[in-house]
């Protein structure tokens, strides 16, 4: 068994010698986050996957973003340290769902958030982040009906912020819908001072936008840009409780307070510093896209990547 030091050792030595590169999601435990190339949101991270020359890479995130990347990047292999790393969102929906709305709703369009599978993303238009969905829904055409899935909280977000009427599809994640009103108002009352950072996919936006007027629904990417701009020094963290970590090395000289250290997505937790070093030593877990299912699922995605 090797100590920490010497895995990371390894690692180093290991994503020069497979011409690898090791992208990490905002939610990672921070050690994996520390070892990362870069660290960043679903949009940010499919960017970096279209654009990376190396020949491996290692995803330390959840299945849908390797899919992703896989997607992007027909001929690399792309890696993630425990394949049963899911997202309990993109359960919620299946290729099926989207066809049987398509059936009834033939001259609609079809959104779907990133947190997907490939099959479902295959039978989309458009797909978003937390980064862009706002952007993406406004810029379609007035005349055209939409369908928004799968997260119904991110689109009573994008509803308010397009004044369209969307036909919504009632998924959520548990991690984000598990974040009461109560637990913002909690810490409202214990830090007044500080300014909410919320992630749409909550479930407590809502309650937060009409109590506490001009708190911005940000991506993780987008809390650290806000985080950095605004005057206030002190931050209420309403998302995964790992982000808190990222705001910290970016914003220096800031508090950011996690909203409730029981919002914890387990599958992002899933990637180890361990696992991450017997895949990039075994090259094993590798995630593949069929061809024809990559090649429908590639324009959504490309449109995702090139809006916001
Ligand atoms: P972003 O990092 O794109 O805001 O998404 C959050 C999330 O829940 C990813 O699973
Ligand atoms: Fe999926 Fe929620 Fe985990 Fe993000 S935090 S990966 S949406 S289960």
């Amino acid at each position: 068994l090797l100590s920490e030091e010497e895995m990371l050792r390894e690692i180093e030595r290991l994503r020069v010698e497979r011409k690898a590169v090791i992208l990490a999601h905002n939610y990672q435990r921070p050690e994996v986050q520390r070892i990362a190339d870069f660290v960043g949101d679903s949009l940010g991270l499919a960017r970096k996957a279209a654009e990376t020359d190396a020949e491996v890479i290692v995803f330390a995130g959840v299945h849908f973003m390797a899919e992703t990347a896989a997607v992007l990047n027909p001929s690399k292999t792309v890696l993630l340290p425990n394949l049963e790393a899911g997202c309990s969102l993109a359960d919620t929906l299946t290729a099926a769902d989207v066809r049987a709305w398509k059936a009834q709703n033939p001259d609609g369009l079809v959104v779907v958030y990133v947190n997907t599978t490939a099959d479902v993303k295959a039978e989309a238009d458009y797909c978003v982040t937390s980064g862009n969905a706002v952007q993406v829904v406004a810029s379609l055409p007035e005349d055209r009906k939409i369908f928004f899935a799968p997260d119904m909280f991110l689109a009573a977000h994008v509803e308010r912020q397009t004044g369209r009427k969307l036909d919504v599809w009632l998924g959520e994640c548990h991690v984000h819908a598990g974040i009461r009103p109560e637990h913002i108002d909690a810490q409202r009352a214990e830090h007044p001072e500080a300014e909410f950072l919320i992630h749409p996919e909550c479930g407590c936006a809502s309650h937060a936008i009409y109590n506490f007027p001009d708190t911005p629904l940000l991506s993780t990417e987008g809390m650290i840009h806000h985080a950095r701009r605004s005057e206030a020094s002190a931050f209420i963290v309403v998302t995964e409780t790992d982000m808190v970590h990222r705001l910290e090395q970016e914003v220096p000289g800031k508090t950011f307070i996690p909203v409730h250290r029981s919002a914890r997505c387990e599958y992002m937790k899933m990637i180890t510093l361990e696992n991450v070093y017997e895949t990039l030593r075994d090259l094993s877990n590798r995630v593949s896209v069929a061809p024809e299912l990559a090649e429908r699922a590639l324009k959504p995605i490309e449109r995702m990547i090139a809006i916001g």
